[in-house]
């Protein structure tokens, strides 16, 4: 990394899913309390910058995404001055902080949804969010069949008659961005925030605002998931996205420092998601790609070699990410002997026997893999714990919507949002005070504390060493972040590349150990290397 490079070109952005990372006021609910309270622990695991979800005044149907009112923080979070004093803090130690953004819908609490619904059909301020009236004699069918990507239609009917559009959430109403108010009111929060001295945003649904006005009727075999011909999607990924983005990178740079925006944008191939970080535009987004692979080093090598491809051409930098809020939890993906590739569109739900000791192997490879190559990485709070999905959570805690919209047939995402163990003794495992009067709002493993903070550190083959050592050899390294990389002879089911002249990582993922090249020294290794030996589901960064 050299000292010129913009931060965002190879920071590591650790995201903190607040309700599940540390509980300052004991009511059970991580807050920012607890979050200021951990970052010297933030600081020693030696991240670069924060990515905070929705810590906004909302009602909660959504984990937060459900925004009520972009200006406050929940008080289920703190206060606005918590939030203040966070970003000073966290800049103290070095650290930047990216909230989250919700542009595609707001909360049905927000003040305009509320006066929306109080002028009635027709009025101007149903303008504002995508209300129609239903198809059918009596308008009692929805106006197209586009189905929430929670389950269900993705229209609500009121009593007065008038349909809602809510690609998610019915609690989560889309804004309708051809409506002028909805552009001048997103500036202005980002304003708010920039002023407030957050050094970027992730945005939310990043590839969702844009409708096709029409709104058209999804073909039928397709309902609710993206088209093949994808630019003719009526609301994925449309063109008119990069228009918005395109105003948002200007009001960034009004702002001094390295202000930098991270789109959550899905898109069909890497051509697509290069359009979001083109000159201009936005400066980094989400490479989904490399999480959806399948363990298998054919597929990964063509992920990576696509999406730097891409990338590259327009100038902008790769960002690897293997776990998020939304997805089973890495180690737990990679415990199946079979990695299945991730279907676009489609939720995540491996069948068969898990063998968290080869899923544990994997995830330390994948970590020594992910922070190697070219570009940011993001590390999901718990990654560098190991911590697995929870898959055996009762139903009758489940919060999550996905949950009760589909039916009872899919639990949904609260696996991955289990709150974190900080020390070893018994629940809530430091995550709460002492004297909290809440029990952690989702129930912890009894085991939960074996893989805490406390646990982990000082064990040098634990997960928690194992990233704080990668990523101070980062840090130290020229060679590693932003740069280019060259990939070395290797038989398949073996990844090996070259960083700048002195550095390699070879990640074993055949059958069969694998006699490393030649090197001077492994500078860290996923597992014991014997004999200069990798074994199977290893890898290690050597000094050549
Ligand atoms: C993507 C977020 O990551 C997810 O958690 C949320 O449910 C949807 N967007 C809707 O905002």
């Amino acid at each position: 990394m050299s000292p010129s490079t913009p931060w965002w070109r190879d920071a590591v952005i650790y995201q903190v899913y607040l309700r599940s990372f540390a509980d300052g006021n004991g009511d059970g609910v991580g807050d920012i309390a607890g979050l200021r309270s951990r970052l010297p622990y933030l600081k020693s695991l030696g991240i670069d910058a924060l990515w905070i979800n929705p810590w906004y005044k909302s009602p909660m149907a959504d984990g937060g995404y459900d925004v009520a009112d972009f200006r406050a923080i929940d008080p289920m979070f703190g206060t606005l001055a918590d939030a203040e004093q966070l970003i000073a803090e966290a800049h103290r130690h070095g650290i930047r902080v990216i909230p989250d953004i919700v542009p595609n819908h707001t909360s049905n609490q927000h003040a305009w949804f509320q006066a929306a619904l109080a002028a009635g059909p027709g009025s101007p301020e149903r303008e504002r969010y995508i209300f129609r009236p239903g198809r059918g004699p009596d308008g009692a069918e929805p106006p197209n069949n586009w189905a929430s990507c929670f389950g269900g239609p993705a229209w609500t009917r009121l009593p007065d008659g008038d349909w809602y559009l809510h690609l998610y959430a019915p609690e989560q109403p889309d804004l309708d961005w051809r409506h002028p108010d909805v552009h001048t009111e997103f500036e202005s929060i980002l304003r708010f925030w920039f002023s407030r001295g957050v050094d970027g945003f992730r945005i939310d649904v990043a590839h969702g605002l844009v409708k096709d006005p029409e709104l058209p009727d999804l073909p039928p075999e397709s309902a609710g998931k993206a088209s093949e011909e994808h630019i003719q999607h009526p609301h994925w990924d449309r063109d008119g996205v990069h228009d918005i983005y395109r105003t948002w990178r200007t009001i960034a740079d009004e702002f001094d420092g390295d202000r930098a925006f991270v789109a959550e944008a899905w898109a069909d191939t890497p051509e697509r998601l290069a359009a979001y970080v083109r000159p201009g535009g936005l400066h980094t987004a989400f490479n989904f790609d490399f999480l959806m692979a399948s363990w298998d080093a054919k597929d990964l090598r063509t992920v990576i070699d696509d999406s730097l491809a891409m990338l590259n051409g327009v100038g902008a930098p790769a960002t690897w990410v293997l776990s998020n809020h939304d997805v089973m939890r890495h180690t737990s993906r990679y415990a199946r002997r079979t990695v299945a590739r991730w279907v676009p569109n489609q939720r995540y739900q491996p069948q068969g026997p898990v063998d968290l000791d080869l899923g544990t192997r994997r995830a330390r490879a994948a970590a020594l893999l992910m922070l190697a190559l070219p570009g940011g990485a993001y590390i999901y709070q718990g990654d560098e714990l190991g911590l697995p999905e929870v898959e055996d959570l009762p139903e009758d805690v489940l919060q999550d919507p996905i949950w009760e919209r589909s039916g009872h047939t899919d639990k949904g995402r609260d696996g991955c949002r289990v709150p974190v163990p900080w020390s070893a003794k018994t629940a809530p495992f430091g995550f709460s005070p002492e004297d909290a009067t809440g029990a952690p709002w989702l129930p912890q493993p009894p085991n939960w504390g074996e893989r805490s903070v406390e646990a982990q550190t000082g064990d040098e083959t634990s997960m928690l060493e194992l990233y704080r050592t990668a990523l101070r050899l980062r840090r130290e390294n020229p060679a590693l972040g932003d740069g280019t990389m060259t990939w070395l002879d290797s038989p398949a089911g073996v990844l090996a590349f070259r960083r700048g002249l002195g550095f390699v990582c070879v990640v074993n993922l055949s059958g069969e150990a694998y006699p490393l090249p030649e090197h001077s020294s492994v500078l860290l290794a996923g597992g014991p290397v014997e004999d200069g030996v990798l074994a199977p589901d290893q890898a290690a960064w050597l000094a050549v």
